[in-house]
C-alpha cells in the first residue's frame, strides 16, 4: 500500500512526524537520512517540529546516503553543505556525530568500507529515510547494481547528472561520480521510509508497482524488506491503482 497525501506541505509534516517520534521513543536512534528536493520541506517540517516540542536531538545519530565524487564538505553544492543548510546548522549538531561520505577521501576505496564499518559499528540504521531518482535509484545506486553492494563508488548515470544540474550553477558540471551506500547497506535498516513527490516521480512509483524486484529498477529491492513504507503526494502517485494507495490524513 502508499500513504498518499494530497498536498506536499502535508506530507512533510507527517514524514518529520515520524522522524520526531522516532528521536522520541528511542533519543539514541541512528538515522540514515537523504538529500535532494525531496527532502527539504521534510528537513523544514522537522525543524519546526524540533523546535515546538523542544525536543533533545543531542544523541541522535545519523549516516547520510551519499556525496559527489571531487566536491569538499565545503562546497555549496555538496551533501555534507546541503545537510549543514537545511538540518545540521540549525542543530548545533556535532559533525562526529552526523556522518555524510568524504568526497574528497585520497583512498574512496578505504573510505567506502570505514562507512560502512561505521554504520555497523553505530548499531545499524533505526529508520532509514529515502528518495527516489525518476530511473529508480536510491542513494546514487544507478541501475545494475547488484542488491548486494555496500557503500562503493559510482559513475553517475546521465540523466541523474542532468536531473541535479538543477542544484548546480548555470555552466557548473555535476560531478560525474559519487559515493553511496550500498543496496545492502540500505536494506539492513531496519525500518525505511520512502519518500516521492511531484508528477516526475510518478512513473517511477508506476514502475515500482508494476515491476518484479530486479537490479534494473533498484529500488525494487524494498519489496524483499519487512518494514517499508511509501509516502507519495497525489502528482506522484497519480498512475497508481486507487486500490492500491491509501489517503493520508
Ligand atoms: C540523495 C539521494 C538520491 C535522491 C534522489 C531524488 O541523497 O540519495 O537518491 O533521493 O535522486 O532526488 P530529488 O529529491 O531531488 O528528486
Amino acid at each position: 500500500m502508499y500513504l498518499v497525501y494530497s498536498d506536499t506541505a502535508t506530507l512533510a509534516d507527517f514524514v518529520a512526524g515520524v522522524l520526531v517520534e522516532q528521536i522520541r521513543t528511542r533519543p539514541e536512534s541512528v538515522l540514515g537520512l537523504a538529500t535532494g528536493g525531496t527532502m527539504e520541506p521534510v528537513y523544514a517540517s522537522l525543524l519546526r517540529q524540533i523546535r515546538q516540542q523542544a525536543l533533545d536531538m543531542s544523541r541522535m545519530r545519523s549516516f547520510n546516503l551519499d556525496e559527489y565524487i571531487g566536491l569538499s564538505a565545503s562546497h555549496p553544492q555538496s551533501y555534507g553543505a546541503y545537510m549543514r543548510q537545511h538540518l545540521f546548522d540549525a542543530l548545533g549538531f556535532d559533525p562526529w556525530r552526523h556522518h555524510v561520505p568524504d568526497g574528497c577521501a585520497a583512498d574512496v576505496q578505504a573510505c567506502c568500507s570505514n562507512y560502512s564499518s561505521a554504520i555497523r559499528a553505530a548499531g545499524g540504521i533505526d529508520l532509514q529515510l529515502l528518495g527516489v531518482g525518476r530511473n529508480g535509484h536510491i542513494g546514487f545506486n544507478e541501475p545494475g547494481t547488484p542488491f548486494d553492494s555496500r557503500t562503493h563508488a559510482v559513475t553517475l548515470d546521465e540523466r541523474t547528472r542532468l536531473d541535479n544540474s538543477r542544484f548546480f550553477a548555470e555552466g557548473e558540471l555535476v560531478p560525474g561520480r559519487a559515493i553511496t551506500m550500498g543496496l545492502q547497506d540500505i536494506m539492513d535498516a531496519r525500518e525505511i521510509l520512502l519518500v516521492a513527490t511531484g508528477p516526475a516521480k510518478a512513473a517511477t512509483m508506476a514502475a515500482y508497482h508494476e515491476s518484479a524486484t530486479t537490479p534494473a529498477l533498484p529500488f525494487s529491492v524494498l519489496k524483499q524488506h519487512p518494514r517499508v513504507r511509501i509516502v507519495l503526494d497525489a502528482a506522484a502517485a497519480q498512475l497508481l491503482p486507487a486500490s492500491a494507495c491509501v489517503r493520508g490524513e
